[in-house]
């Protein structure tokens, strides 16, 4: 099945009512035919219908062997960190959301696993950090909020090369644009919250796997099922009815995004854009050979902080606010908000300062976003 039928059919099979739309089903418990019988489903925490149905999907849409659908994209990175052992070592994207780098640096640390940052665009750089205990890469390609563009399937192969595992936070771009699992990777995760979701009203979270008859395969199901960060049953009926529409968001959202990129380029007030979509971006051309979409997540630096700030509160239609991937425009300052607790050293490194801002694109009409933009910029 092809993604935009998948997308809207899943792998839903009619009951005797012939219901169109996947029943939620609430309930916490399983009545067992029998003794030692079990319809596929005993506990809510381990197994529920509409969560299962929605983690089908996932797992098809990413082409990986599982999916769980979990309660946040945190919980979903959790998961995977979940995986490393005192005394690992996980290589990470300097470039990532400040959320995760808060996970790895004030909690995995405690546990005894070590840490280094590296630019996993750059292949030499990153084999050089690799060490003998390095269990993991974890990369962000697009990154958040610099756009670097990391080259999956050499990482991949340079992650079991070392008997590491490759993960993926493939947010910015969806299952629709992009699927690691194909290209080599072992697990992705998503905050779901952001494209999957697409409508700003839901807090969700995918880890979706290569293999699931593996050690990490297996791991994760025993950590999941004893943990319990699932989704509920009604945040999985939202995600399976906003999956139905993921193509024609992203490829509309895609459309502006390509417009406004090449409008802020022609603005005096901005200095430099980031988005993968556009030619002249170091990145563009290995995006195109690992993804089928450029996205709608646009980085941009504007001439001075002040501008940066002001702008902010002379927006009329675009959303200052955090998250991404919905169908309203939103503007962020990742310095303040989605990076706030970035280490200064990484803030330095990847160029993220106090005049850059990101923009996820929304569904609006072209034409509002840029004068709205317009008016903020150039007042
Ligand atoms: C790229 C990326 N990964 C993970 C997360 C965390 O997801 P959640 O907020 O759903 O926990 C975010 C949140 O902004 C994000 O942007």
């Amino acid at each position: 099945m092809n993604d935009y039928t998948l997308e809207v059919h899943g792998c839903h099979q009619y009951d005797a009512t012939g219901a169109i739309s996947e029943p939620i089903y609430l309930s916490a418990t399983y009545r067992h035919p029998g003794y030692k019988q079990s319809t596929g489903f005993d506990y809510g925490r381990v197994a529920n219908p509409t969560r299962k149905e929605l983690e089908d999907v996932l797992a098809k849409l990413e082409r990986g062997k599982r999916a769980w659908a979990l309660s946040s994209g945190m919980a979903a990175i959790n998961m995977a960190l979940h995986l490393l052992n005192p005394g690992d070592h996980i290589l990470l994207s300097e470039d990532l959301y400040g959320g995760t780098v808060r996970l790895v640096n004030d909690i995995y640390k405690k546990y005894g696993v070590k840490h280094d940052y590296v630019n996993t665009a750059d292949l030499e750089k990153t084999a050089a950090k690799l060490l003998p205990e390095t269990k993991m890469i974890f990369i962000e390609t697009p990154s958040n909020p610099m756009m670097r563009v990391s080259d999956i399937r050499a990482l991949a192969k340079l992650a079991h090369e070392n008997g590491a595992l490759l993960a993926v936070d493939n947010t910015f771009l969806s299952p629709h644009f992009q699927k690691p699992l194909t290209l080599g990777a072992d697990i992705v995760v998503h905050s779901a919250t952001k494209y999957l979701c697409g409508h700003n009203d839901i807090i969700a979270g995918v880890i979706a796997i290569a293999d699931d008859e593996s050690d990490y395969g297996k791991n994760l199901d025993l950590y999941i099922k004893s943990e319990g960060p699932n989704l509920t049953p009604i945040d999985s009926w939202l995600l399976l009815r906003s999956i139905k529409t993921l193509g024609l968001r992203v490829e509309r959202q895609q459309q502006n995004a390509a417009a406004i990129a090449t409008w802020l380029k022609t603005q005096p007030n901005v200095t430099d854009v980031y988005y993968v979509g556009l030619p002249e971006h170091p990145g563009h051309e290995l995006h195109k050979s690992q993804a089928t979409g450029f996205g709608s997540m646009i980085s941009f630096k504007v001439k001075t902080p002040e501008l940066a700030t002001a702008l902010l509160g002379r927006l009329k239609l675009i959303a200052f606010a955090e998250s991404l991937g919905g169908v309203e425009s939103l503007l962020t300052f990742p310095l303040a908000q989605t990076h706030a607790e970035m280490p200064k050293e990484l803030l330095t490194r990847t160029g993220l300062d106090d005049r850059l801002l990101r923009f996820s694109v929304g569904i609006e009409d072209v034409n509002d976003l840029i004068a709205d933009l317009d008016q903020a910029l150039n007042a």
